[in-house]
């Protein structure tokens, strides 16, 4: 009876071993055997990804995931939440991929797996306009606002700001608009992207400030286990990089596009 036990644990684990059955990450076939990609977003920062009146999702990373998943032969499946809930829903299996502006930090490497960085970002300051602050020395002792489990937020933690932290970045945003804190920090194509928009409807006007506190290169991000797939998207964004489509997509947005560090 033991040795029957014994030999049914040992082939259930040699099936595992070659199944992967029990691993979270998700392999290039399983995500050709679903026919879909499916993938977290929070739509809430433009240029790379937002959310249209009809509840659709565009947007620089949709864009270049459409492209990836046709290249895969596979539909491509958009979830929407919070930013914050992102990177614990790849880490539990919940989706197949995070795509969110996703900055990659040693940190978050020790919990996801991360594609090859496709382009570089900055912490950016925004200030109204006539605002005392001019540059990162004069944050020393101001409050911020953030956006809920970003880099900003980190960011402006470690340098001991009065950070008060919102899940959705346009209430980041109205912080700073209704005068609930002296600074927003965000990364700088969405802050452009955002304050461009705030300045057109009149009125008071949003001020970026010229000082690019950190360079964060943006990836997409997958659980431990999907290592033959990264391998694969990786290879797509090789070409669509080397070929100019991943610039032309940041022209289209009228983005300005800055290559990761080889
Ligand atoms: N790049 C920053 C980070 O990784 C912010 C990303 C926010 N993304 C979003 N879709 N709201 O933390």
């Amino acid at each position: 009876m033991k040795k029957k036990i014994a030999l049914i644990l040992s082939i259930i684990m040699i099936v595992c071993l070659f199944t992967g059955c029990g691993s979270k990450g998700t392999t290039l076939k399983s995500v050709e055997k679903a026919g879909k990609l499916v993938i977290a977003t929070s739509p809430d920062f433009p240029p790379f990804e937002s959310l249209n009146a009809d509840g659709s999702v565009e947007g620089i990373e949709i864009d270049v995931l459409q492209i990836i998943c046709d290249k895969l032969g596979v539909e491509l499946q958009i979830e929407q939440m919070d930013f914050d809930s992102v990177l614990p829903g790849i880490q539990a299996g919940k989706f197949d991929m995070g795509v969110s502006g996703i900055s990659v930090t040693e940190k978050r490497q020790k919990n996801v797996l991360f594609t090859e960085p496709y382009c570089l970002a900055a912490q950016a300051i925004v200030v109204t306009e006539g605002s005392p602050i001019t540059c990162k020395a004069d944050l020393d002792g101001k409050s911020v606002s953030v956006q809920t489990g970003t880099t900003a937020e980190s960011f402006c933690m470690d340098n001991g700001y009065t950070v008060s932290s919102f899940s959705a970045n346009s209430d980041a945003e109205a912080a700073l608009t209704t005068g609930k804190v002296d600074a927003w920090v965000i990364d700088d194509l969405t802050a452009a992207d955002m304050v461009k928009a705030y300045n057109a409807q009149g009125g008071d006007k949003l001020v970026i400030l010229d000082e690019a506190m950190t360079s964060e290169p943006y990836a997409f991000a997958l659980a431990f286990g999907s290592e033959d797939l990264v391998k694969e998207i990786n290879g797509i964004l090789e070409s669509l990089t080397a070929d100019g489509t991943i610039k032309a997509i940041f022209e289209k947005y009228d983005a300005p596009y800055t290559a990761p560090e080889a």
